[in-house]
């Protein structure tokens, strides 16, 4: 298994082009088994994660084309073509590797009237039900069973539209709603949606394909359900998780980093605390600079919500720079239970975090020491990554396959603007 080394001290300064967004590109192809016609994403990220997503679409008889982009920096072009659903079934074993592969029930059912979809695995962050998204698909008429750990779901007459609140703004069962609705017969009314940039990202790709949708962004989105879809082309949004991230780094080693192709409004919760600790961050023609000039940052607490509150995506990257501030912060994580797998492992490297049920307590020290860490989860791994990035000496972190799943290439971009980081091939 491949692991990354980090030695800590180095400044960043350059420039880093960000990836389209895992967590949309993810949906929209699923989502392209929505129409018989071509679909062509651009901006797609190259990523563990796109590749399962492809294996799946595959089984399903979706014909598939990716033009590589040549350099850092340019990325693929990937066209999906489902003429035809020549199977409905989501194996165990490809479901298992990834929690977004649960998206394609919607589309499935929608345009094949039946699908057979294990129960996903992903990130062990939690107990990441799926029941929303099933007692929604039911309400919508469709027949559920759950049999030895497959969703095995039938509307053999087609879904119908209806109206369905949330006890939670699922990002998920938003958006596997949204994708069933949208072909469904007349109106469903999706109330306390979730509005992450993601979910409008969809949202805007299904009306490029002929889907009638309104109240993205809001909490209450509203489909009225159209007799077919049209193919598209698309380019994925930017991703802000890996936006985010990179921004924490520069924070965290100090120095001057633009972000090309970066937007800000997708950013703002954690900008505004980055600035408030004295970083700074500003626009560019070409996407958001970042500037912080090394000096440790004061503490600042945080609570992780639904957009635009704090995102959960990034709460462990920001506890990273929270163990090397000036003072006591308290981080609370309120989407996920279990999300602070990472605690143990920053505070191998000299992190003082005290964990009591959903909120951790970091205590700032001067230096973090470099020592051997595992990857734990997709997003905790990147912190011990950003930490070793701080630490004195030498980071191994083991078990990257994690990281490959949703960080683009993060060694080469990171090495671009100085951090002293490789990949140590197995
Ligand atoms: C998506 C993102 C993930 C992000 C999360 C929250 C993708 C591929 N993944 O995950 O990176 O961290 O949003 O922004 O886009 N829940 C239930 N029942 C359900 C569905 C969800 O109880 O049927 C609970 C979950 O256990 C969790 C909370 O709702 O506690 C939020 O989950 P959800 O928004 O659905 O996250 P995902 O779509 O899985």
């Amino acid at each position: 298994m491949d692991r990354i080394r980090v030695k800590g001290g180095a400044r960043l300064k350059g420039e880093i082009a960000i990836s389209g967004a895992k967590n949309s590109a993810l949906k929209l192809m699923a989502a392209s088994l929505l129409t018989d016609e071509p679909v062509t994403l651009r901006n797609m990220p190259r990523l563990a994660d796109i590749a399962a997503m492809s294996d799946l679409l595959m089984q399903f008889g979706v014909n598939m084309n990716v033009r590589r982009g040549a350099a850092l920096g340019q990325s693929d072009t990937m066209r999906l073509h489902a003429a035809n659903v020549e199977s409905a079934f989501a194996p165990y074993d490809i479901v298992r590797k990834m929690r977004a592969s649960f998206q394609v029930l919607g589309p499935l059912i929608a345009r094949h009237g039946e699908a057979r979809v294990s129960l996903p695995g992903g990130c062990a962050i939690g107990a990441r039900p799926v029941d929303f998204h099933l007692k929604g698909l039911e309400a919508m008429g469709a027949a559920i069973e759950l049999v030895d750990g497959y969703v095995v779901a039938s509307a053999k007459t087609g879904l119908k539209g209806t109206t369905i609140e949330f006890p939670f703004a699922s990002v998920g069962a938003t958006e596997n709603l949204m994708t069933a609705a949208v072909l469904a017969k007349g109106r469903t009314v999706l109330k306390n949606a979730a509005r992450e940039p993601e979910t409008q990202d969809l949202g805007n790709f299904l009306i490029a394909m002929g889907a009638m949708i309104s109240g993205l962004g809001t909490s209450q989105i509203v489909i009225d359900g159209v007799e077919r879809l049209s193919g598209v082309m698309y380019s994925v949004m930017p991703d802000r998780i890996e936006t985010g991230t990179y921004m924490i780094a520069t924070a965290i080693a100090g120095g001057e980093v633009e972000l090309v192709g970066a937007l800000t409004s997708s950013n703002q919760a954690l900008i505004g605390l980055l600035e408030k600790i004295g970083t700074e961050v500003k626009e560019t023609n070409r996407g958001v600079m970042v500037y912080r000039n090394g000096i440790r940052p004061n503490a600042m607490d945080v609570t992780t919500g639904v957009f635009p509150v704090f995102p959960t995506d990034l709460q462990a990257q920001y506890m990273a720079l929270m163990t090397i501030a000036n003072g006591t912060s308290r981080i609370k994580e309120t989407v996920f239970e279990n999300r602070f797998m990472h605690v143990p492992e920053l505070a191998r490297m000299g992190a003082d975090i005290q964990v009591h049920g959903d909120l951790a307590t970091v205590t700032g020290v001067e230096k973090l020491k470099g020592a051997p860490v595992m990857a734990t989860d997709l997003r905790a791994s990147v912190s011990l990554v950003l930490a070793g990035l701080v630490a004195e000496g030498e980071t191994i972190v083991n078990r990257v396959y994690h990281l490959d799943r949703g960080f683009e290439r993060l060694e080469e971009k990171l090495s671009g603007v100085g951090a002293e980081i490789e990949r140590l091939a197995s």
